[in-house]
């Protein structure tokens, strides 16, 4: 005897209704772990095409070990901002873009000592960059040593000799008419001091494991960004300059690990008494950006 019969035929509805509800929620659940697992790759593809675009050091050991520095212990604490009058905050904008619109690269200096206690405070400043995963990729080596900015001098110009003779090109040199450079860069040892910026590839547990430094160019590319901040309202002058082929040799100099490249050399002083800058405009508002 068949039991189930009756029992379809009067509760089908209810079935057909529990059946299609289970459908959905199987439907649903696959559809989100399909993008969270698509979310996830394009992570993965981004840290990957980071890591690959990292010239010379990668952040993978050779064993395939990656380490992050994330601390799930770390407490988080209320944050409270200043919040100024609207008219207040007009001002502050204008003084500041009115104190950094006064920032020039200055290629001629002084050699006026400067006290360390002011560089260090422009350092800390530094210090406060954002940094991918709060990794803080830069080290700074602030070079006042008299021969030992002579080293550096005649390792950036043997290199500056050769990218102008040979790997720059007509085309970049060109460009750089304009700003009158040339392979020679007597500041590194007129100015009091020099800032070798390093971007740390990948950071060191004392263990040995390597830290993935994400994103670490772009974070030490902001944090020298805050450099250059904190030096035009600390009253110092600085040129951003870029050591090219330079950087193994620098590091070596300095002493710096192999998980540091050298990405920026900064003579830090007062321009000189007859310090000229080309005379460069801006661009308008217009032209930087757009509201929508
Ligand atoms: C990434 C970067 C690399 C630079 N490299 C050099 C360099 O190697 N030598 C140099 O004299 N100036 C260098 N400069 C400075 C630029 O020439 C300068 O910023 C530009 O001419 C605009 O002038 P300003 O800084 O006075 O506004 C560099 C600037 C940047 C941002």
């Amino acid at each position: 005897m068949d039991v189930s019969a009756p029992f379809i035929a009067n509760y089908w509805q209810y079935i057909l209704t529990v059946c299609i509800g289970i459908i959905i929620v199987q439907f649903i659940q696959s559809f989100y772990k399909n993008s969270s697992s698509t979310n996830r790759s394009s992570v993965d593809d981004n840290r990957k095409i980071f890591v690959d675009n990292d010239d010379d050091e990668g952040c993978v050991d050779d064993n395939g070990n990656q380490s992050v520095p994330t601390d799930d212990d770390c407490e988080h604490i209320p944050y409270g901002m200043v919040r100024y009058p609207n008219d207040e905050m007009l001002t502050r904008s204008r003084h500041f873009y009115e104190e950094m619109n006064k920032r020039r690269s200055v290629r001629f200096f002084s050699d006026e000592p400067v006290a360390l206690n002011v560089i260090e405070n422009v350092l800390l400043t530094a210090g406060t960059a954002p940094s991918g995963a709060h990794t803080e990729p830069w080290f700074f080596a602030v070079v006042s040593n008299p021969e030992v900015k002579s080293s550096i001098r005649e390792i950036v110009e043997e290199e500056e000799r050769i990218n102008y003779a040979k790997r720059m090109g007509q085309k970049w040199l060109d460009d750089l008419e304009v700003i009158k450079t040339t392979w020679r860069k007597p500041y590194i040892e007129t100015a009091p001091y020099v800032i070798v910026v390093f971007k740390q590839v990948y950071g060191l547990k004392k263990d040995g494991t390597r830290i993935v430094h994400y994103y670490n160019e772009m974070s030490s590319s902001i944090c020298v960004g805050f450099l250059l901040a904190a030096l035009q309202n600390a009253g110092l002058a600085t040129v951003t300059s870029t050591p090219m082929n330079s950087g193994p040799r620098l590091r070596q100099l300095l002493g710096r690990p192999v998980n540091e490249k050298a990405i920026l050399l900064l003579p830090v002083g007062f321009p000189s008494s007859d310090a000229t800058v080309p005379n460069f405009h801006r661009k308008p508002l217009e032209e930087l950006m757009v509201t929508i």
